[in-house]
Parts: structure tokens; C-alpha cells; sequence
């Protein structure tokens, strides 16, 4: 007989069953935009609506997602929301680049991305956790992990982009990351209702002062490391920075494009990653039979496999929990695009302008999609269950030319993270776990994530 027990039901925002006025519109675009949809927003292929800012389309149809990002892309750029928010940080770096430059830096920066590139990052992935790892021992009382997942996905940032060898006070840089993104990465309700620039974002005010610190540390870094380039070429490591300058020249990237891209990395490429990590510690606390499974999954491998390149594809049940929290959660909830010119799929007219949002929040728990989609059910994505799902049904990296570039990095990260921090401590809810989904620049759990870390 079956004795499995039900699926763990992790919080999320149940589906509206009315529209929301234009003042709730704008209070819940601010506070949490996963609270905005409605139950047809979660059955229906696509929707199309006229909203305070023009025409908007809801694409869930796999068909339609693949016809906006991959096979008519062209007609589509970033939508002027996103661009609002992020241009003023990452400016022509690749999340915020368009046309030729960003076509240009796509192929100049390719080989950083390449396997081998990413395989060599394993090492210093496993060296930073294990340090990580480290405070842990001994600890008897309860942690954030949500906080304690961005400072290791931060570590092994600094550590795969710079090698540690940043340039001004230690650990400033760290706090200064936080307290960018903190100000400037916010949706203003002003952009949203497409207010002319002049008119000052509050929101965004007080990040001011740290971009200009934060860009001298990182150009500070550049020059350091350019002389030391220059002076013993061949003991210099060959981590993001070393890859990015040598990216330099006529075909390759300027001096400012390599700067707003490092800015970009630290941006798109730990709190992510993080977010990921605490959800899936998150539901396995919850689900201590998937748990199971996935630790003695990982004892085993660590047993007898040393390299951690090879755990990715030793480990398709860690794997599977990961991909089914990047499923729940995604960190990047919504993938959003403008029309260039009028456009047509199938019955579905989309009008020149419109704002097109590819939403992997509503997709992944699309019930015409899913299963239980609101259950977190790691097989789904269990070797032989996951060449069933359609490959624009599940996008927490998106898809198409701009498909997330650090996608191979992300994974190889998780694995590593998982397979060290499960393999040595178990992590319990405690009576205070009460994370609330809500979308700021990632999918943030609302209150953190207090848990129990005990040793194994
Ligand atoms: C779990 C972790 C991650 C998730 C869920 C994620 C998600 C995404 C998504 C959805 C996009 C596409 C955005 C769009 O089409 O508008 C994207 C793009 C991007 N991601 Fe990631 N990302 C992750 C990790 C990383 C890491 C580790 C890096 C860098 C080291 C990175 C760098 C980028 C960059 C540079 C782009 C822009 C690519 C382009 O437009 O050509 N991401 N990411």
C-alpha cells in the first residue's frame, strides 16, 4: 500500500478572485506584485488587456512563450519598466544591454561561460562553502537562512569574479551590494504609471551615493588587477575578472561595458542563486520524507566521488528538489518584454507597444500546466518524469538569445551548496518559519527563513 505522505503545500498568494481597484493596483504593485493576479491569470493560455499603462499581454501558452522569446525575439525588447529600474545600476551591462552592443557582448563574453570555464569555478564554489560551513558547527540555535544563503552565494561570487582580491576595505563591498540593490532595485509606483523622469523617484534617492562608491571599489579592482595582468601574466587566476579583461579590444567589450559587467554578475548572479537555495532548504524541512532520499543520495556520492563537477549529474535527486523550488519560486518571477511592431499568434492580436510579461511565477503554477501545481513534488523533475515537461512550461531561466547566461554556473553552485551543507547539518522549521512570498528584485521569502541547524 502507498504510505506516501501528502505533498507539502508550501505559502503563495492565493489567486484573486476579483480585480483589484487602481489605488489597491498601485499598493500591491509596490508592496508584493505576486498578490496582483487573478484566477485567470493561472488557467488561461494567454490574456489581453488594456491597463493604465497600454495594452499588456499575460503569455502562459509554451506555444506563445517560445513564439515572444525565441522564434519571433527580434520583434521584442525590454520593457521600459525593467529598463527604468536596472539601466540606471547596470547600464550597458548584458541584462540591460540592447541591439548591437548587447549582441556584441553576448559573443564576447560566451567563452567565460563556456563548460570548462565553469567546471574550473567548482573548486573555489567548494572551497567558500566549505569555509562557509564552518559557522555552523557547534550551532545549536536557530539561523536566518535566507540571510546566511545570500552571504555564501555572495562569497563564492566574490571569490569566482575577483578571487577575493577586491580592492578597498573588507567586507564593505558586501554591505555596499546590499544596500544597492536594497534602494535602487525597486519598482516606483511612478514608472509604473510611466511618469516623466524629472520627477524624482523617492525609491530610488538614497542608493545614489553608494552606485558611486560601489562603482569606484569596482573600477579600483579593474586597474589593480589590470597591473597586475600587465606585470605576472601567468600567476594571475583565471577567475570572472581576468576573463572579462582579456574580453577587452574592437571586437570585444570597452573598459565601461567590463565594469557595468561585473556590476551585472554581482547583481543577476548571487542573490538569485540564493533565493533558490533557501526555498528548497525551505521545503525539504517541510517534506523530511523527500528530504531523505535527497541525504542519502548526497553521503553516498560525496563516498566515493571527490570532484565536484561531477556531482550535478551524480545527484538527479538533489537536483530534482532544486529545480522543483526554482519551479514554486522563481527567482526572477517575471520576464518582461515590449512590442516592437504589431504582432499575431494565433487568434491572439498583440498590438504595437504592448507590454508582453512572461510571467515563470504564473506558468509554473498554471493549472491547465501542472499537476498540483501548487504542490512541491521533486519527481516531476525526476530523470525520465522531467523530458516530459515542455521546455516553455518551466523557464526560471527564461529562454531564447537572452536566456540567462549563468544558468550552467547557478546549477553547478546549487549542487555543490546543497550537497555540502546537507550532507553535514540538518535544518529544521521552527515555530517562527512563516516565510511570505513576495517579489522585490527576486522571489524573497518575507521574514526570512529562521530555521533549526543541527549537525547530522
Ligand atoms: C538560480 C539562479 C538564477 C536565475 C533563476 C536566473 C534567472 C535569469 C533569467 C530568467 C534571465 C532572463 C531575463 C530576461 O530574459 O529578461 C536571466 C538573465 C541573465 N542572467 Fe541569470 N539567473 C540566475 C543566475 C545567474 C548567474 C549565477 C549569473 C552570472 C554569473 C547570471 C547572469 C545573468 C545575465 C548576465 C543575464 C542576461 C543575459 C542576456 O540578456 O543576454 N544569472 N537570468
Amino acid at each position: 500500500m502507498d504510505t506516501a505522505p501528502a505533498p507539502f503545500i508550501p505559502p503563495a498568494p492565493k489567486p484573486r478572485s476579483t480585480p483589484p481597484s487602481m489605488l489597491q493596483m498601485i499598493r500591491i504593485v509596490y508592496r508584493n506584485p505576486l498578490e496582483l493576479w487573478g484566477e485567470p491569470s493561472y488557467n488561461e493560455p494567454w490574456i489581453s488587456v488594456s491597463s493604465f499603462g497600454g495594452p499588456l499581454v499575460i503569455a502562459n501558452d509554451p506555444g506563445l512563450v517560445r513564439h515572444v522569446l525565441v522564434d519571433n525575439a527580434k520583434n521584442y525588447k525590454m520593457a521600459a519598466v525593467r529598463q527604468k529600474i536596472l539601466r540606471p545600476i547596470l547600464r550597458d551591462g548584458l541584462l540591460t544591454a540592447e541591439g548591437e552592443v548587447w549582441k556584441r557582448s553576448r559573443k564576447a563574453m560566451a567563452p567565460v561561460f563556456t563548460p570548462r570555464h565553469i567546471f574550473g569555478f567548482a573548486q573555489p564554489m567548494l572551497k567558500r562553502t566549505l569555509e562557509f560551513v564552518e559557522r555552523y558547527e557547534g550551532e545549536s540555535g536557530t539561523v536566518d537562512i535566507a540571510r546566511d544563503m545570500t552571504t555564501l552565494t555572495y562569497e563564492i561570487l566574490a571569490e569566482t569574479l575577483f578571487s577575493g582580491e577586491i580592492a578597498g576595505e573588507a567586507g564593505s563591498f558586501g554591505r555596499q551590494v546590499d544596500h544597492l540593490f536594497e534602494t535602487m532595485g525597486r519598482v516606483d509606483p511612478l514608472d509604473l504609471l510611466r511618469a516623466p523622469d524629472w520627477l524624482p523617484r523617492i525609491t530610488r534617492i538614497r542608493g545614489r551615493k553608494t552606485m558611486a562608491y560601489f562603482r569606484k571599489i569596482v573600477s579600483d579592482t579593474m586597474t589593480m588587477r589590470k597591473d597586475r595582468l600587465a606585470r605576472e601574466a601567468d600567476a594571475v587566476p583565471e577567475d570572472f575578472l581576468t576573463l572579462l579583461l582579456r574580453a577587452e579590444g574592437p571586437d570585444g567589450l570597452t573598459r565601461a561595458e567590463i565594469e557595468d559587467n561585473i556590476i551585472t554578475f554581482i547583481g543577476a548572479g548571487h542573490e538569485t542563486t540564493a533565493r533558490a537555495l533557501g526555498w528548497t532548504l525551505y521545503c525539504l524541512a517541510e517534506a523530511p520524507w523527500e528530504r531523505a532520499p535527497i541525504e542519502a543520495e548526497i553521503d553516498a556520492v560525496l563516498a566515493r566521488e571527490p570532484d565536484p563537477t561531477k556531482w550535478l549529474e551524480a545527484m538527479p535527486l538533489t537536483r530534482a528538489a532544486f529545480e522543483e523550488a526554482l519551479r514554486l519560486y522563481p527567482p526572477a518571477p517575471s520576464i518582461n518584454r515590449e512590442a516592437i511592431e504589431a504582432d499575431r499568434y494565433k487568434d491572439l492580436e498583440i498590438r504595437k507597444g504592448s507590454q508582453v510579461l512572461v510571467m515563470p511565477w504564473t506558468v509554473h503554477r498554471h493549472r491547465k500546466l501542472w499537476d498540483q501545481p501548487e504542490a512541491f513534488i521533486p519527481a516531476r523533475f525526476h530523470p525520465g518524469n522531467r523530458e516530459k515537461i515542455d521546455r516553455y512550461q518551466y523557464l526560471p531561466f527564461g529562454a531564447g538569445p537572452r536566456v540567462c547566461i549563468g544558468a550552467s554556473f547557478a546549477m553547478q553552485e546549487a549542487i555543490i551548496a546543497l550537497a555540502i551543507l546537507l550532507s553535514r547539518f540538518r535544518f529544521d522549521t521552527v515555530a517562527e518559519t512563516k516565510p511570505w512570498p513576495v517579489q522585490k528584485l527576486t522571489t524573497q521569502p518575507q521574514g526570512g527563513l529562521p530555521m533549526s541547524v543541527t549537525r547530522r
